[in-house]
């Protein structure tokens, strides 16, 4: 079942985002959540930070896994989506950033067995109760680009053109982007519990109406969403 939600604006996008996280957290102390970088979910986890020093909200038995990682990058390189979670969340709540808190290691010297890895850890905290997704201008969810299939497990991937030009603006330059990453596949985010979707801005109302409206197809990665019995989408446009 999809529900989906058109808010007014970016605020209400990440106060929405936020309290259905807390409902998670609230309703399941020990639930394992799977988190997303961007710029959209920024807001979120800003409420998040917020709801936590207003005492509304626990982190210290929550689990997380993070959907990707650049290949080559590790957790001190500030464009490193370790980096980024670190300080753009777990830094600020009373999470175990050593022991629940899990990106994949874009540094591994096999990024196949790391994946590997990654899945069975998943699959051992009994999956993903909710996982939270951004989604790319080309449809992708994770670093799944459009493909001539879906990918099940999490692997090594090439960056899309475009994926690689929207993500300049958080490098100096463009040539800084890294052209490879690793991403969970679609197994492990199809087999959470619930998805929040998240999209901010005119320019996603396209790729969203493909997705959620057009042919289930890996060349729009996100449509395979349809086949989930739990999203939530949320929408503003501005
Ligand atoms: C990030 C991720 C990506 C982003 C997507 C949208 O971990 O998995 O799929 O969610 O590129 O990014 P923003 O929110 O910056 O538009």
């Amino acid at each position: 079942m999809l529900t989906y939600l058109q808010v007014a604006t970016y605020e209400e996008l990440s106060r929405k985002g936020a309290d259905i996280i807390r409902e998670v957290i609230t309703s399941k102390p020990q639930c394992v959540l799977g988190l997303a970088t961007g710029s959209t979910p920024i807001g979120i986890y800003d409420n998040l930070i917020s709801d936590y020093q207003a005492g509304k909200v626990d982190f210290s038995s929550v689990v997380t896994f993070n959907l990707d990682e650049y290949a080559g990058l590790d957790g001190e390189n500030e464009q490193s989506y370790r980096y980024f979670m670190d300080h753009h969340l777990f830094n600020h709540v009373n999470i175990n950033k050593e022991q629940n808190t899990n990106v994949p290691d874009g540094m591994a010297f096999d990024l196949m067995v790391e994946g590997i890895c990654y899945d069975t850890l998943i699959e051992s905290f009994g999956g993903i109760d909710l996982q939270l997704l951004g989604i790319g201008l080309d449809g992708h969810i994770g670093f799944n680009e459009p493909d001539d299939c879906f990918t099940k497990e999490t692997h090594p991937v090439t960056l899309d053109e475009s994926t690689i030009e929207a993500n300049a603006r958080f490098f100096e330059r463009k040539e800084d982007v890294p052209t490879k990453a690793i991403t969970m596949g679609m197994g492990s985010i199809m087999a959470a519990k619930q998805i929040l979707l998240v999209a901010n801005g005119e320019k996603k109302k396209a790729i969203l109406e493909k997705a959620l409206n057009g042919p289930i197809t890996p060349r729009v990665p996100a449509s395979i969403l349809q086949l989930h019995p739990n999203v939530t989408v949320i929408y503003s446009e501005v």
